[in-house]
């Protein structure tokens, strides 16, 4: 559910009505619009500072119901202590900070005077600040029937119901919308992924989510379904096994968006896990917890977001998506443990355990998308192990790489978009843990190291010479922490992530 704020930049005017947030630099040293309103209200921001020791520190505020006799509402003096230091990052999550305190109480409309103490704010700045309040507006409310009681503060946190208008003013608009441009494609790529992954495994079965992948065409996508018949026909064994206990049907979704053209060479493909539910099949899941499994598809999510961003703003890039989208549940028809089964590579897999089902689905699209498209690169995306968790928590994706330059890519685009990654350790010994006695590999590799053996398992399809990344983005994509510019379960975790890294090192500039 996209933010229904609508949002706009604007040169610096003095607010007539509304919301007014000002900022102040170390000090406090006022900025100019904050001065303004200083002496517009008799000293009343600098009163209010003192008194609180307001000293312009970040995530410090002084926060005002406006008295008789000024224009707006409210005012809220913001601390940005020093911006020569900002990042992107650090913007972004200035807007989602502003945007978080707009509960559209006082009045419908908040103007933002975006100003530094110490420095210039750039268009970049500007959008970037932008796209951090918009993502923090993001809720999904689509099984909500009721309006939310006044009081609820969870209500209050984004209550897009009343805020309708935020202007930013800023020393650049011009710029700032130029830079928005491709913020506003990143954050419909953002919601699209979030909304994926916070919809139910009910309504959001391999078919529907396929059929929410064709819809890209409308941006110029060109997007194929493949069916069950296809995919047995492609010998797409492995991920056929994980959906073979569901009433519905497997399939595999191939999106391309071919923004270099002909001459832009071999592209970039992005894989991503899409079970829609995972129940852990016949190796059943225990039953708490087991209603975060509808995010089992977040990679999918992550990548269907993506395309969907790179088509909307036009990137110079040639880049292919594959989504494998399969429902992981136990019945008559389920596989079993013990089971083998040949993937689309022609090597055959021991299936030990049926919950360790999201390496069997990748390792069919993984296949696929070398046989069909010779990418320069592949990056795959998954929720695949509980042991990410267990390794880093929260707050980096694992990152498994046969290519220390790519490595090095992602880790410099995960810190610019503040979408972090880790990279942990590939290598023969790991590889050994998953050999099997009766094929040519099992899908589990024991007790330790589970993430590792998980990627290992991956690399068995990545034929010698393509670069290749694995992100297992189990504790960053579903059930996120609270952060500046996401309150929503899913996350849409990657999107930023992975479109930065095409801007850096695969766009035609
Ligand atoms: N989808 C799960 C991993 C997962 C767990 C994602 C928790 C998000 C939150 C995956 O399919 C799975 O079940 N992995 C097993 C592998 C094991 C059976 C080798 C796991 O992590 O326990
Ligand atoms: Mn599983
Ligand atoms: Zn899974």
């Amino acid at each position: 559910m996209s933010d229904q704020t609508a949002l706009s930049f604007a040169t610096r005017s003095a607010p007539a009505d509304g919301v007014a947030v000002v900022f102040a630099g170390e000090g406090p040293k006022l900025t100019q619009a904050a001065q303004d309103l200083d002496k517009k209200s008799k000293g009343l921001l600098a009163k209010a500072a003192e008194i609180t020791g307001f000293k312009g520190k970040k995530d410090q505020l002084v926060d005002l119901i406006a008295p008789q006799g000024l224009k707006f509402a409210r005012v809220v003096l913001a601390g940005i202590d020093k911006t020569a230091s900002f990042g992107q990052e650090d913007w972004l999550n200035l807007g989602g900070s502003v945007r978080g305190l707009l509960t559209g109480k006082e009045a419908p409309t908040a103007h933002v005077f975006l100003e530094s103490a110490d420095g210039k704010v750039t268009g970049a700045d500007a959008a970037s600040f932008a796209l951090g309040a918009l993502l923090r507006g993001y809720k999904f409310k689509k099984y909500k029937t009721k309006p939310k009681k006044k009081n609820d503060a969870a209500a209050a946190e984004t209550n897009d119901r009343t805020l309708k208008k935020i202007v930013v003013h800023c020393d650049d608009p011009k710029a700032a919308n130029q830079a928005f441009v491709s913020a506003r494609a990143i954050f419909d790529g953002v919601t699209l992924a979030r909304d994926l992954v916070n919809e139910p495994a009910n309504v959001l079965g391999p078919t529907e989510f396929a059929a929410r992948a064709k819809e890209l065409t409308k941006v110029g996508v060109q997007v194929e379904v493949l069916g069950p018949k296809a995919l047995q026909r492609l010998g797409m064994n492995a991920l056929l096994a994980v959906g073979q206990g569901s009433e519905k049907p497997s399939h595999v979704v191939v999106m391309q968006w071919r923004g270099a053209g002909p001459k832009g060479g071999a592209p970039i493909a992005l894989v991503g896990k899409g079970v829609t539910f995972d129940t852990g099949g016949i190796s059943l899941k225990p039953a708490a917890g087991m209603e975060d499994m509808k995010g089992d598809m977040g990679g999918a999510a992550c990548v269907v977001g993506l395309m969907q961003a790179l088509a909307e703003r036009k990137a110079k890039v040639n880049a292919v998506g594959i989504i494998g989208l399969v429902e992981n549940m136990p019945s008559g028809r389920a596989q079993r443990p013990g089971d083998v089964v040949t993937a689309m590579s022609g090597q055959t897999i021991e299936v030990l355990n049926t919950d360790a089902e999201g390496r069997m689905v990748l390792a069919d699209c993984l296949w696929y998308v070398q046989e069909r498209f010779k990418p320069k690169a592949i990056v795959d995306l998954a929720t695949l192990t509980g042991a990410v968790m267990v390794a880093l928590g929260k707050e980096h994706a694992g990152l498994f790489s046969n290519n220390d330059e790519l490595s090095a890519w992602l880790t410099e685009a995960g810190n610019v978009t503040g979408e972090r990654l880790w990279r942990l350790p590939l290598g023969p010994k790991y590889d050994k843990m998953i050999d099997s006695k009766v094929a040519d590999m099992k899908n589990t590799g024991g007790k330790w190291g589970g993430s590792i053996s998980a990627a290992q398992f991956l690399q068995r399809f990545i034929k010698d010479g393509t670069p290749w990344a694995h992100l297992d983005i189990a504790g960053t994509a579903m059930s996120s922490v609270d952060s500046e510019i996401n309150r929503s379960w899913g996350s849409g975790f990657g999107v930023r992530l992975l479109d930065r890294l095409i801007r850096d090192h695969y766009e035609r500039h």
